[in-house]
């Protein structure tokens, strides 16, 4: 794993993720941009989402993806996050059997129990990925998936920026950050047994540069990534 501290060009005040995402709950929804995620899980091709009988959204936060995968005819979602704020956002959607406050590395929920985990926007704040991948694995049954979306190390090592949020008195914070180079997730997707079946990557293009002028110079930067797995034992 690379130490995200010697590319942080931001340098701004870093608060735990509970915190972070305590005080940013309130306009969390209207900051982050569904170019970053929902638009690559638009790009999969392998899943057949009405087959899906139940998912868990890992790291579920305000709802965005459980409600994205619930309007793809997934009925029974479950969902687990760490910050109460955001989970009571996500409990006004209606698209979750289930949510649990709690870690997502150590979810509570059933074992083989899940055709697909997701988990989005998430993985840059965990330390080490392979509690996440051998979570993931834990639940899912014999042919599930796990869906994974990242912010893209490159872009996070090339604009030295953490994730981070203005705070309602005008201060930019940062939230808690790690950075995990590619390599990272494939040698901790194949000790929980995991391998590759689909990768897409989002760059800045003109509808990013359109919502954040100042990215210009960024301009075909790949700034996240998504990722399936399966497992190594199942059959394509
Ligand atoms: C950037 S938000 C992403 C939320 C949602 N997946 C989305 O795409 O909008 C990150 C979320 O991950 C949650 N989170 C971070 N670390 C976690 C952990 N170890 N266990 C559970 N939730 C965690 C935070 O509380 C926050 O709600």
């Amino acid at each position: 794993m690379a130490d995200f501290a010697p590319f942080d060009r931001r340098n701004y005040p870093t608060v735990g993720v509970r915190e972070g995402y305590r005080l940013w709950q309130p306009v969390y929804e209207t900051a982050v941009f569904d170019r970053m995620d929902l638009a690559l899980l638009e790009r999969l091709e392998t899943p057949r989402w009405t087959e899906i009988s139940a998912a868990a959204d890992l790291g579920c936060g305000t709802g965005r993806i459980g409600t994205w995968l619930s309007g793809r005819g997934i009925a029974a979602i479950d969902g687990v996050d760490v910050t109460p704020e955001m989970l009571a956002v996500a409990r006004g959607k209606n698209a979750y059997r289930k949510l649990i406050e709690g870690d997502l590395r150590a979810s509570g929920l059933d074992a083989k129990a899940y055709a697909l985990v997701a988990c989005s926007l998430v993985d840059e704040h965990l330390p080490s990925l392979e509690p996440l991948y051998c979570e993931a694995a834990r639940l899912l049954e014999t042919r599930g998936r796990f869906l994974l979306v990242s912010y893209h190390p490159f872009f996070l090592m090339a604009v030295g920026m953490p994730t981070h949020f203005r705070h309602p008195d005008g201060r930019q914070i940062s939230i808690e950050t790690h950075l995990h180079l590619l390599s990272d997730h494939v040698a901790a997707a194949r000790a929980a047994g995991l391998i590759l079946e689909e990768m897409h990557e989002a760059r800045v293009d003109e509808a990013w540069v359109a919502r954040k002028p100042k990215w210009q110079d960024y301009r075909g930067w790949p700034i996240s990534c998504c990722s399936l797995w399966r497992s190594a034992g199942s059959p394509a």
